[in-house]
């Protein structure tokens, strides 16, 4: 199977979030089922720079107003077609926004480009190769399903991937003129969304299949708790809906072989973590004693419930525990942090920024990841966590609820636990989970049972990737 995959992100070229690593990650979990990807991304700065031997594959003298070239690469095993567009994308800041963190207010056009470009590709517009499938990934993606259902490719299968139904890509009505779609692509059955145009609503109406990466989420996108607006679409299109689990890339998470950490370990060899913790400690400024660290390597957020985090930190302080953070997000969320660590020297160490060596550190050396999301269409710290022995502590919402198993009496007697669970999100909660880890932590034998089975725990690609793999068998069969 050929495939076209189209993202905003890809790791480790481009990345904010979860989604770089879903996305950088699907293609080698795929090569194992036949599937064959290459991934469009926009040509940021940061992507441009990887490129080396590129060889441009399409040509535009006009693409929603910019000259544009599509460029062919291989980068770190990607096969990756680039859209190289320098009047948008080549731009300092990040992927949709200024330093500040305004969004850029020509995403609409942006979008817009990476989306035909791949509507382009589905149509032919590369020599030599055409997908048969397509496969796009949130809203800075989905247009090009709607592309693709209005032109000429409208027979080739498109899959739409929800990774946060938070993020819609919602504009004004006036930029319809400027999309290049048939007057008929309007309406509720095309890109109109309350009154305005919903790029992610434009892909859920025209996909053959919608995807969300976990079971829970693709249920609770159902309601109107969760469905943030398109719950009814997504009920309307149900047969159509799937959950399939995020995985691990075991290479590039793999505690036995991290060069990114001090100490390399196992789920034999657990007394090792003690150089990491000591080494996650000095870096935090942390006491060094022997009382549990949670960690938090988090976008700052209300999704993320990071202002439950803030209201936490004397309860978690006075529990007796230690926290480090890295993290960065809403400028006050940051500020009550880093104010938060003045008042509690050597109990509470904070990093704002974004930094993937110390990500691994913080997973390697803590004892407990502590997640207490809103929502969380799947979450990857968690499994992240799970792997290095780091426990989830997490709300039982999305993904975080499919993926960590509660210390209840029964699961810690069975000795399947491998972490915390609480519900509500709230402040309550969270302060009994904190307490309950602070407890947990007391009995050595039963903590290390429970970083041991998070450990054993298979969230590598392998099922996930075997689900992709037949869900595009079936979509193709169903267009033949
Ligand atoms: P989301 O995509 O909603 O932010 P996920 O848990 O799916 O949440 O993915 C977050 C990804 O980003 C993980 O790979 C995590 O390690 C990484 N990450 C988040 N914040 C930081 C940070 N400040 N520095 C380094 N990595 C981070
Ligand atoms: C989104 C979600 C997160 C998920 C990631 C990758 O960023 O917020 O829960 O893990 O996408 O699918």
């Amino acid at each position: 199977i050929k495939l076209l995959s189209v993202a905003s992100e890809i790791y480790p070229l481009i990345k904010t979030g979860g989604l770089a690593d879903v996305v950088g990650a699907l293609p080698g979990a795929l090569a194992g089922h036949g599937v064959a990807v290459r991934t469009l991304v926009p040509g940021y700065p940061s992507v441009i720079a990887r490129l080396g031997k590129a060889k441009a594959v399409r040509r535009y003298d006009d693409l929603f107003g910019v000259p544009a070239t599509i460029l062919s690469a291989q980068v770190e095993g990607l096969d990756l077609l680039v859209l190289d567009a320098p009047d948008f994308f080549a731009r300092e800041g990040g992927p949709y926004g200024d330093h500040g963190g305004n969004d850029w207010a020509d995403n609409w056009r942006r979008f817009a480009a990476l989306s035909r470009a791949g509507a382009d590709v589905a149509e032919g517009a590369l020599k030599g190769w055409r997908p048969d499938i397509v496969h796009v990934h949130d809203w800075q993606a989905a247009m090009t399903a709607a592309y693709m259902r209005f032109g000429p490719a409208a027979s080739v299968p498109k899959l739409v991937t929800i990774h946060n139904l938070a993020f819609q890509g919602r504009f004004s009505a006036g930029i319809f003129g400027g999309l290049g779609l048939p007057s008929e692509a309007w309406g509720v059955d095309g890109v109109e969304y309350y009154g305005g145009i919903g790029y992610l609503k434009a892909g859920l109406v025209s996909a053959d299949a919608i995807t969300t990466v976990s079971p829970t989420y693709a249920q609770e996108i159902r309601s109107s708790v969760h469905g943030m607006g398109l719950d009814g679409l997504i009920n309307g299109r149900v047969d159509r809906l799937h959950g399939i689990l995020n995985g691990v890339d075991i290479d590039i998470w793999n505690p036995a072989a991290d060069a990114l950490i001090p100490k390399a370990y196992g789920a034999r060899t657990l007394g090792e973590r003690a150089v990491n913790r000591r080494a996650l400690e000095r870096r935090f400024g942390l006491d060094q004693d022997d009382a549990p660290i949670f960690t938090i390597v988090s976008r700052l957020t209300w999704q993320k419930g990071m202002d439950l985090l803030v209201e936490a930190l004397d309860h978690l302080v006075g529990a007796g525990a230690k926290l480090a953070v890295l993290g960065s997000g809403d400028h006050p969320l940051e500020g009550a942090l880093l104010g938060a660590a003045d008042r509690h020297r050597g109990r509470i160490g904070v990093q704002i920024g974004y930094d993937e060596p110390l990500s691994h550190l913080l997973q390697a050396g803590g004892d407990a990841i502590l997640i207490p999301s809103r929502f969380e269409p799947c979450g990857l710290t968690q499994l992240y966590g799970l792997r290095y022995g780091c426990v989830p502590v997490v709300a039982r919402v999305g993904g975080l609820a499919d993926t960590v198993i509660d210390a209840n009496e029964a699961a810690v007697a069975a000795g399947a636990a491998t972490g915390v669970v609480f519900t509500p999100s709230d402040l309550l909660a969270l302060h009994g989970a904190i307490n309950r880890v602070v407890d947990l932590y007391r009995d050595k034998l039963a903590w290390q049972a429970m970083q041991r089975a998070g450990m054993r725990a298979d969230f590598s690609w392998t099922h996930s990737a075997a689900r992709y793999a037949a869900l595009y068998r079936s979509l193709i069969a169903e267009a033949a």
